[in-house]
Formats: C-alpha cells, sequence, structure tokens
C-alpha cells in the first residue's frame, strides 16, 4: 500500500496572489531608485524594516533591536561578498526560511556547506540532465504548448511559464500528477512565512509528512528519481539524514520553479518586445545562450540575497560592523555602469560578461544547468511551434513587475495557425 499522506489545502486562499502584493507587485520598476542609490555609493547603510522598500508592501513591525544593515549595490561590492564565505555568512537564513525550510544548504557555511553540496549535487549529473531534456522538460512543454498552439493565441505566463517548472520540479522527485496543484500552493505558503507565519509553519509540517512517505517508498524500492538518489547519496562513507533530504526537497521547488517561470517570462517578454532580436534569435539558435544570459542580467527573476557579517570589515568605504545584516542586490549589481554600458538596454549582442543572477562564490545556484536548459527548451519550442509569435497588440500594457522578485504577470501573444 502506497505510503503517500494526500496533501491538503485550504479552497478559499490563494497563495499566490498574498506572495505577489507581499513581494512587491504593485512596484513597477525599482532600478531608477536603486541605480541612483548606487551612484551615492555602492554600500549604503539602511533600516533593516525599508530593505528594498518592504515596509511599504507588508506590515513589518517596529523593532528596537533590529542589527544595522546595509544594502550593497555595485558589482565589485557585490561579488566580493559572495566569494568570500568566512566574512560574510549565509547562516542568517535559518532565522527567515530555515524555519519553515529545516536546516537547507542555504544557510550552511563552510566546511558543512561543501559536504553537503558534495552529496546533494550527486543527483544532478551531467547524464541526468541530458535525460531529464528529452524526457522529461520537452514533453511537458510540448504538452502544454499543445493546450493552445491551435488557438493562435495564448497567455505565455499563466499557460506556460508559471506551470512548466513547477511540472520539471515534480517530475525530478517522481511526485504524481495529481498532486502538483497542492505542492505548488504549498511551496509558495512556505516562503510566505515572512508575512504569514501560521501558513507558512503548517505548509511546512504538511510537506514534511508528506516526504516522509515518499522517502520511504523509495528507500523500499528505488526509482530514477532525485528523491532516491539523495536516499542513496554517499561521500566519504557520510550519507544525508532523512531531516536533511526534507529540507532540500522543501527548497527545491521555491528554488527551481519561482525562479525558472520568471526568468523564462521576462527573457521572452524582452525578445517580443525587441522583435529584431526575437527574429535573431528565431533565425539563428546559436544566439540563444547568450540571449538567456543577457536575459539574467537584464531581468533576474530574484533581485536580492542575504548574509550576515561575521567581523567589522570595510566593504566599499562603508565600516560594517560583525553582526550587521547585508542584502546584497544581485538585481542592482547586473546594472552596475562600471560594468555596463547603456545595462538597462535589452542587447543579446553586447560582449558577453559575468552576471550575478545566479550569485557567485560556493553558493552559486546549483540548478543553473537546468535552468539554462527549461529555457532553451521552452523558447526553442516556442520558436519551432508559434509561427509569427508576436505581443497580442490588443494587449495594453504589458509590463514586468515586482520587487524580490520580478516577472510580468501576464504575456498574451498571438502566432499563425496554419491553413
Ligand atoms: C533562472 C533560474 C534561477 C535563478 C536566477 C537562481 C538563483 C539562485 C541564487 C541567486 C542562489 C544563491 C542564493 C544565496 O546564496 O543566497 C541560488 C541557489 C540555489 N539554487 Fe538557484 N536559481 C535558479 C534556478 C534553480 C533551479 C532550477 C534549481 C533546482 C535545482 C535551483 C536550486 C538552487 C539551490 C539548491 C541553491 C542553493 C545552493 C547553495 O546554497 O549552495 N535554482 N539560486
Amino acid at each position: 500500500m502506497s505510503e503517500r499522506l494526500q496533501l491538503v489545502v485550504e479552497d478559499e486562499y490563494d497563495p499566490f496572489e498574498a506572495f505577489e502584493r507581499a513581494q512587491g507587485a504593485s512596484v513597477r520598476d525599482p532600478y531608477p531608485e536603486w541605480a541612483q542609490l548606487r551612484r551615492k555609493g555602492p554600500v549604503q547603510k539602511i533600516e533593516l524594516r525599508k530593505l528594498f522598500g518592504l515596509d511599504t508592501m507588508v506590515d513589518v513591525p517596529d523593532l528596537p533591536d533590529l542589527p544595522e544593515s546595509y544594502l550593497v549595490l555595485g558589482y565589485d561590492e557585490v561579488a566580493q561578498v559572495l566569494r568570500d564565505g568566512q566574512t560574510f555568512s549565509s547562516s542568517g537564513y535559518a532565522a527567515s526560511m530555515g524555519v519553515v525550510m529545516g536546516h537547507t544548504i542555504l544557510e550552511m557555511d563552510e566546511p558543512e556547506h561543501h559536504r553537503y553540496r558534495g552529496l546533494v549535487q550527486q543527483a544532478f549529473t551531467r547524464k541526468a540532465m541530458e535525460r531529464w531534456e528529452t524526457e522529461l522538460v520537452a514533453p511537458i512543454v510540448d504538452r502544454l504548448v499543445d493546450g493552445f498552439a491551435p488557438r493562435g493565441r495564448a497567455d505565455l505566463v499563466t499557460e506556460l511559464f508559471f506551470v512548466f517548472p513547477v511540472y520539471v520540479i515534480a517530475g525530478l522527485l517522481g511526485l504524481p500528477d495529481e498532486d502538483l496543484p497542492a505542492f505548488h500552493r504549498l511551496a509558495v505558503q512556505l516562503i510566505s512565512v515572512a508575512f504569514d507565519w501560521n501558513r507558512g509553519v503548517a505548509a511546512s509540517e504538511q510537506l514534511r509528512d508528506y516526504f516522509a512517505g515518499i522517502l520511504a517508498e523509495r528507500r523500499r524500492k528505488p526509482a530514477e528519481d532525485v528523491i532516491s538518489v539523495l536516499a542513496q547519496a554517499e561521500l566519504d562513507g557520510q550519507r544525508l539524514t532523512d531531516e536533511e533530504i526534507f529540507a532540500f526537497l522543501r527548497l527545491l521547488l521555491p528554488a527551481g520553479a519561482e525562479t525558472t517561470y520568471r526568468s523564462s517570462s521576462n527573457l521572452v517578454f524582452a525578445l517580443l518586445t525587441h522583435p529584431d532580436q526575437l527574429e535573431a534569435v528565431g533565425r539563428d539558435r546559436a544566439l540563444l545562450p547568450r540571449a538567456i544570459e543577457e536575459g539574467l542580467q537584464w531581468e533576474p527573476p530574484l533581485t536580492g540575497i542575504m548574509r550576515v557579517v561575521t567581523k567589522d570589515v570595510e566593504l566599499g568605504g562603508a565600516q560594517l560592523p560583525a553582526g550587521s545584516v547585508v542584502s546584497v542586490s544581485v538585481g542592482t549589481a547586473n546594472r552596475d555602469e562600471h560594468r555596463w554600458a547603456e545595462p538597462e538596454r535589452f542587447d543579446i549582442f553586447r560582449a558577453p560578461q559575468p552576471h550575478t543572477a545566479f550569485a557567485l562564490g560556493a553558493h552559486t545556484c546549483l540548478g543553473l544547468h537546468l535552468a539554462r536548459m527549461e529555457t532553451t527548451v521552452v523558447v526553442n519550442t516556442l520558436l519551432d511551434r508559434l509561427p509569427g509569435l508576436r505581443l497580442d497588440p490588443e494587449a495594453d500594457d504589458v509590463h514586468i513587475r515586482g520587487v524580490a522578485f520580478r516577472a510580468p504577470a501576464h504575456l498574451p501573444v498571438v502566432f499563425d495557425v496554419p491553413g
């Protein structure tokens, strides 16, 4: 008999809408304000509760004992922070995401982080990636495109980008299709913990029990999926504990789906609003990898990450005391005019340079090859299957929005349907 637990969700509550509102979806473009701040200096002292303007969107309590906090906006300074994990620790996530996800890789410092990463990355080999591309990602994308291809029009965000990375992560984990809607909702409730504690904690407990059932099944009967690999992964005689596996699984959907859905949406938005560049990529697919990197640099889906200062340090002309919190603006670093000419312009023909969308240093995104592969498959499929793809001329004011996470809410398109 299956030990898998049934996931239960509240019908009348919309976690996606609540999350969008709280993370700043009412803000259209925070970049001009961030650029202004950066021109004053690459590291700015800022009130913690006002980081990214979040106090204007959610009710952040006015606590007296908050640590000093700094916003890091320059590319060089962001790179310095991310490459020096000893001075800029990731442990601060323990008090936020850690509460609901458990002790994840995100909040680990060296040497623990190195050991854990060595174990979990055994699930993300080149061979696995090749198999996922043909057996998982391409069929998922094709199936979703089948749903609207005969219609000649679609909302690419709601009908494709929002859902396909969730199907991919669920496929990697070997979860049954019928669990996906509930799994998606609970994952968003998890990352809503900052403004909805009770729902975050409840989602965490439910996901733990759900994964416990699946892990028990895989231990008895291993399959070809990530959970089975994690159950058996071994490095220098050490294995992952069940709690370590649950923490990683709780992280995977928000880390892999919230980001990839937005980065794919942002790239396709950029191409549709720059038809000459869309045509160039359509004609010469060798340009697609460059277009993907340009999209990530121009509009990274996640604009900021956190670190905590472990010892007094000077950064970009500012003196940061031990214990202070650093908000690392990977979004703003990607628009640093010291590094890129006209950084606010989307231009797939500019000279390639490393960007910070996937972070840098030891915590560089573990899923970056998967994310790039997923985006390659989805864009190639659109170009192959939807001739004459263009923004719906009747659509009004399509735009990217958000502060912490950025993406368009809708992407209405039309295309030619053969005879
Ligand atoms: C375009 C899509 C993506 C973007 C922009 C992105 C971005 C990031 C960033 C900025 C970090 C560093 C976080 C920090 O250090 O505070 C990170 C870490 C991570 N990402 Fe991604 N990510 C993407 C897709 C994915 C996917 C598809 C997966 C699924 C496997 C994934 C799994 C992870 C994991 C497990 C970590 C933690 C790595 C560590 O701490 O060593 N990401 N990602």
